[in-house]
């Protein structure tokens, strides 16, 4: 097993559960020794970091542990400003490697960045203080190498770490030249960058694609969140009954496996094709294999077949655009409205299911002008159609010495945009 650290994005609880599932679904062994709110150190088989990186939606940057220090050591050294601490972090940095890795990596000037996350909330003050502390660190031991290095920190104004698009602009994964000072409760993992997130690929996938369709469409990243968190993988079937334009069946076909959808708009059905075909253009897919009917989803059964796909994911319709926060009945109202739709889809969705597939379906999370959140409750239905809720997280996922409390009843994750009134819940059920 090797150890990685993998920093999230937004949403931790999804980030850490697309990837339990993603590992899950090709058999591959894992066990999470740590995580928080913005980086999770994870044991896996050996893999390719590199593609199981364009595979998430969730995860930022992927790291190779280089050295291991007490948190204790790293707090006398940056927040009692502690000399012999700081000597002990110098001698463990000059002992990782991390600076003859980037030698070996470039004969030219090397150029290295730091980014620094922490979990306690202390550090904030001191981030920018590490963040110089790591890069001298390194830029002497590189002088003492014979290199002149240049360092690429962050102003005071912003976090002390460095985006994705800033690593990979300045090629900061292929020269092994970003240091992640990554502060756990009891241990602090210093790994160097091997995979970093895209986002001009997903991007790509969402700007750039034939046919948008700006205020419905789902963002790649969380379509492909929703497509892994399915189970879907090569030598699946994926069914999306709303397409729309076809976003979560793009993620899907890139897992390379078979995608089906349908919606009831023919614009929509033609759109979603169009935009399939330039996918598999735009990224060589030559065994890609998809279908996308015209219908209604109380004709689901009739149109793709009893117990003829292995996974769904989708998200019907959310209820109108509301320009201001609602009040709570008028909320219950929209809910009230859009039920009949989701009932008839969660049992023509039983019924299309092969044993043991699974549906990951996206209900209405609307925030209303008191606070309290207005949900679907969608639970009894399912119950009573045959589904099983998943509890995505498991004690045996986690190494024995860590707490983790509620994380073990997770059965659905939200997802929500400060901007926007209605947020997505997503479920996830199996038959
Ligand atoms: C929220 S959008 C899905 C957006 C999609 N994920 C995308 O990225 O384009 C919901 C879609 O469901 C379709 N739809 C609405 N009612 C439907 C029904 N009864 N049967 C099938 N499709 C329906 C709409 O035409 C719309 O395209």
């Amino acid at each position: 097993m090797l150890t990685y650290v993998f920093v999230c994005g937004k949403n931790w609880v999804l980030s850490l559960a697309e990837l339990a599932a993603y590992f899950r679904a090709r058999n591959i062994k894992f066990v999470i020794e740590y995580f928080s709110r913005e980086f999770f150190v994870i044991q896996i088989e050996p893999i390719a970091v590199a593609s199981l990186m364009a595979d998430l939606g969730g995860t930022l940057k992927i790291g190779k542990p280089k050295t291991v220090l007490p948190t204790v050591t790293v707090k006398e050294a940056f927040l009692k400003k502690n000399r012999q601490a700081q000597k002990h972090i110098i001698q463990a940095m000059g002992a990782s490697g991390i600076s003859t890795g980037m030698t070996s990596a470039t004969a030219e000037k090397i150029f290295f960045g730091v980014s620094v996350y922490f979990t306690d909330n202390t550090f904030s003050s001191v981030s920018g203080r590490i963040q110089r502390f790591v890069g001298s660190t390194v830029k002497d031991e590189l002088r003492a190498l014979g290199k002149n290095a240049g360092f690429m920190g962050t102003s005071s104004a912003r976090q002390a770490k460095l985006t994705n698009v800033e690593v990979i602009k300045k090629r900061l994964v292929e020269n092994q030249a970003e240091v992640l000072f990554c502060i756990g409760k009891e241990q602090t993992w210093v790994a160097i960058t091997v995979a970093v997130h895209n986002p001009f690929e997903f991007q790509k996938r969402d700007i750039y694609k034939p046919n948008q369709r700006k205020i419905f469409a789902m963002p790649p990243r969380l379509a492909r969140m929703m497509v892994n968190l399915s189970l879907c993988r090569e030598g699946k079937v994926l069914l999306d009954p709303f397409c729309g334009v076809g976003t979560i069946l793009q993620e899907a076909l890139l897992e390379r496996s078979e995608v089906v959808g349908l919606d009831v708009n023919a614009w929509c059905v033609k759109a979603a094709e169009e935009n399939l075909e330039w996918l598999i253009r735009e990224y060589g897919l030559k065994e890609a294999d998809f279908r996308v009917l015209q219908g209604e989803v109380g004709r689901m059964v009739e149109k793709v077949g009893l117990e003829s796909v292995d996974c769904i994911a989708s998200e019907p319709d959310l209820g109108p655009a509301l320009r201001e926060f609602p009040t709570v009945p008028y909320a219950k109202r929209i809910i009230a409205k859009l039920e009949p739709l989701f009932f008839e889809f969660i049992d023509q969705a039983y019924r299309v299911l092969k044993s043991e597939g699974r549906l990951v379906v996206v209900t209405p999370y609307i925030k209303t002008r008191s606070k309290e959140a207005v949900t679907m409750p969608i639970g009894e239905r399912l119950e009573a159609i045959g589904f099983k809720r998943v509890y995505i997280f498991s004690r045996d996922m986690f190494s024995e010495k860590l707490e983790i409390g509620r994380l073990l009843h997770t059965s659905s994750l939200v997802e929500l945009d400060e901007r926007h009134k209605i947020g997505r819940e997503i479920h996830i059920l199996q038959k």
